[in-house]
């Protein structure tokens, strides 16, 4: 259920029945201090300035007109204008009843958008790095997430399949297969764009067959196509392998790269130069943007297409952008990049607009993230300096938590051991990126990341399974539980109303595509758990008391793993 939501709606109906406009906002949230309630409407003043009416007269005449009887248990304006609200304590206890009998722990708001997601997005012939690592675990959290809540969500990994780098990948695989190269030469895909590039740059023959061979493959050539599609099988295969690893969602199904939309391209630039929108400039055809100004303070000029005719970036987004909205017939698309492809991101999609290739209406989003550091706090590099691949980090992750829970738990058996390991390695490098406010640098650190306490992996999983241990070490099954749920006690209460406030968690991060919120509220679910089951005995109190105190642990438990999963992390039933 989302609180805040029923809230907001019922807040709002009285704002407008005492007064206020049709759009008016009651701008409901929840409370800082227990004092306060458990929720606060912040709405009242700037509704009532705009009227032009004293702000504790009209949060009056909202009170007067909203009918919350049954939810909650009182109501009060307090300082300027603020309405405090007091939920029902029965009414809690009824919800979480609910939600614990519930398949989806009570989620009720259906969504029911198309939602286009770009992500992950690695470039062809080249290994994933650690760059694409971001973009990867936090778009796969917000897809969950999305889907989770009932939308319809169409993964598009954008991957950079094309152009003209091509034409000396196409020439240098021919050479390889010309020598018999083994499979193991080409899965070194760094290697073989840098042994690619150095022919390139040192043997003219070479190049120049590299420059027809781009030709030939923008010309649809039959052997040129079927040598980049060698190109893209190789490097997808080995994507396809890390995401099973980071059990990420993503399958080869979910590929929409650039070159799906270069057939489109010609005809778009030709409508935007009809459209008075591109201008020819030195042979280039060159959009000026109003918007952006360049270092002279003029507008920004965005080339659209080369003087040779080539496409760029930008070019494909428009493209995509479009094609997002009228192929796929989507209500929102997100794009999840690095926060210096903002400014590319922003003007593709200006120029999107201003060609009215879209309406106000659909909604273009750039969910930009910040660099992964290292504990200098230069970008995250490996010992000698280079580029850190991703499967070497999760790699050194399996090492490192091998190491940790042979400590921990020397008692588990090898099956156990192995899957507490997966679980923790890669759970630990997805939270640590997760957990973080996405649109600032993070710090890569391994030994906070695998750490037992704060807000990491480790913990929450550790959490989920301390409770789980209650019902195993006494037997008890957490689905034959009876009676109902009683909030006596003050923690009792607390970690109910918690309890249902995940919807609101999820549901934020749904819409602003933040996955540090769940984290965030997962770890403070966990921290209130902890305080509860210290003032609450769960297994000696009387039996209604128990039963109840069971009830609340169980609907944690459940709570924290689907939590977790949404974040794409899991769960162990014993570490
Ligand atoms: N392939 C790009 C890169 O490696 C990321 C693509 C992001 N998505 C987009 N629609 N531009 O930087």
């Amino acid at each position: 259920m989302n609180i805040q939501h029923i809230l907001s709606e019922k807040i709002k109906q009285a704002m407008i029945a005492a007064g206020a406009e049709q759009n008016v906002e009651a701008l409901v949230r929840q409370s800082g201090k227990p004092q306060f309630g458990d929720y606060q409407a912040n709405g009242i003043m700037g509704a009532a300035k705009k009227l032009g009416c004293n702000p504790r007269e009209f949060a009056q005449k909202v009170l007067d007109n909203l009918n919350l009887d049954g939810i909650v248990e009182k109501l009060e304006i307090a300082g300027p204008g603020f309405i405090n609200i007091f939920l029902n304590t029965e009414w809690l206890a009824n919800n979480a009843e609910q939600a614990l009998n519930s398949e989806k722990l009570g989620i009720q708001l259906s969504q029911t958008q198309t939602v286009v997601v770009d992500y992950s997005s690695p470039n062809v012939a080249k290994e994933m790095h650690v760059g694409h690592l971001r973009s990867t675990i936090i778009g796969d959290g917000v897809v969950r997430a999305l889907e989770f809540l009932g939308n319809k969500v169409i993964r598009a990994n954008h991957v950079g399949d094309w152009g003209t780098q091509f034409g000396m990948l196409i020439a240098y695989l021919e050479k390889m297969e010309n020598e018999h190269a083994s499979e193991m030469e080409l899965s070194d895909l760094e290697a073989f764009y840098r042994a690619a590039k150095e022919h390139y740059d040192s043997d003219a023959e070479f190049a120049e067959k590299a420059r027809n061979y781009v030709v030939k493959l923008q010309s649809g050539d039959e052997y040129c196509r079927t040598m980049w599609q060698k190109l893209v099988k190789i490097t997808m295969v080995q994507n396809q392998h890390n995401y099973q690893r980071l059990n990420v969602t993503l399958t080869e199904n979910d590929v929409m790269g650039e070159s799906l939309y270069n057939p489109m391209l010609p005809a778009i630039v030709a409508d935007l130069q009809a459209q008075g929108l591109a201008v020819e400039d030195e042979g280039a055809l060159v959009v000026y943007l109003d918007e952006f100004k360049n270092k002279d303070g003029d507008p920004m000029g965005v080339i659209v297409q080369k003087k040779d005719g080539g496409f760029l970036y930008t070019t494909t987004d428009i493209a995509a952008a479009k094609y997002r909205y009228e192929t796929l017939k989507a209500d929102r698309a997100l794009v999840f990049s690095d926060t210096r492809q903002s400014q590319h991101m922003q003007q593709a999609w200006l120029i999107t607009r201003k060609a009215g290739y879209v309406p106000d209406s659909f909604s273009l989003e750039h969910h930009n993230f910040g660099m992964m550091l290292g504990k200098d706090g230069k970008p995250f590099k490996t010992r000698t300096g280079g580029t850190v691949k991703l499967a070497d980090l999760l790699d050194e992750a399996v090492e490192r938590a091998e190491k940790l829970i042979a400590e921990k738990n020397p008692n588990l058996t090898a099956c156990e051991k192995q899957a507490v390991v997966e679980a923790v390695a890669i759970g630990a490098v997805k939270y640590s990126d997760l957990s973080k406010n996405r649109t600032t640098d993070y710090v890569f650190d391994w030994d906070n990341m695998l750490s037992f306490e704060g807000n990491t992996a480790p913990y929450m999983q550790y959490a989920y399974t301390r409770i789980r241990s209650i019902f195993s070490k006494a037997g008890i099954d957490p689905t034959q539980l009876s009676g109902k749920i009683l909030l006596n006690e003050e923690k009792e209460r607390t970690l109910a109303l918690k309890l249902l406030q995940f919807e609101e968690a999820v549901t934020t991060v749904a819409k602003e595509g933040t996955p540090h919120v769940l984290c965030q509220y997962l770890y403070e679910l966990a921290g209130i758990f902890s305080s509860f089951y210290e003032a609450c005995p769960i297994l000696n109190a009387e039996e209604n008391i128990k039963q109840s105190r069971l009830k609340l642990a169980s609907l944690t438990a459940d709570t924290l793993k689907q939590g977790l999963d949404l974040l794409g992390i899991k769960t162990v039933e014993k570490m």
